[in-house]
């Protein structure tokens, strides 16, 4: 079974209330539900969280087993480090995704911390950002 970790970061909790014009109406919950009944050959694991470390112990955990990481990393993407030699360290492939297009937004979300780190990134296309990086996935290792 291929098996997916999805991380997201700080404020995705919020996905749905949050900046409704930018990211949404849909929570992420619903969301994933919805991703899951789609895939149900896929194991798609979940974690959010606000704080980096958290978002860092998880790629440790999976980066060695897992077929893909689907990382959104919020505002970190613009400023960690640590989760760029984070996703250096590990073997599993991470794609990062942006609900919205980053490079349409203010100047300092243009530029990506961890982009160097992952297989590639998705931007723009709403909360199909993911599902999008899922099919990359699975059409790598089917
Ligand atoms: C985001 C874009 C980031 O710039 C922002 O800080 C987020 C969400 C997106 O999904 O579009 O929190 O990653």
């Amino acid at each position: 079974m291929t098996k997916i970790q999805i991380i997201n970061g700080p404020n995705l909790n919020l996905l749905g209330k949050r900046e409704p014009g930018i990211y949404g109406t849909q929570g992420f919950e619903t969301y994933l539900e919805e991703l899951r009944r789609r895939y149900p050959e896929v194991q798609i694991d979940y974690l959010q969280s606000n704080h980096e470390g958290d978002l860092i112990d998880c790629i440790h955990q999976v980066g060695f087993d897992y077929d893909g990481i689907v990382l959104n990393a919020g505002a970190y993407t613009h400023t960690s480090v640590a989760l760029l030699d984070a996703l250096k360290a590990v073997s599993t492939p991470a794609i990062e995704v942006h609900i919205s297009n980053v490079h349409q937004r203010e100047e300092f979300r243009h530029k990506s911390m961890i982009s160097a780190g992952c297989k590639g990134v998705i931007c723009g296309f709403g909360l199909d950002s993911y599902r999008l990086a899922i099919e990359a996935i699975v059409s790598v290792n089917n």
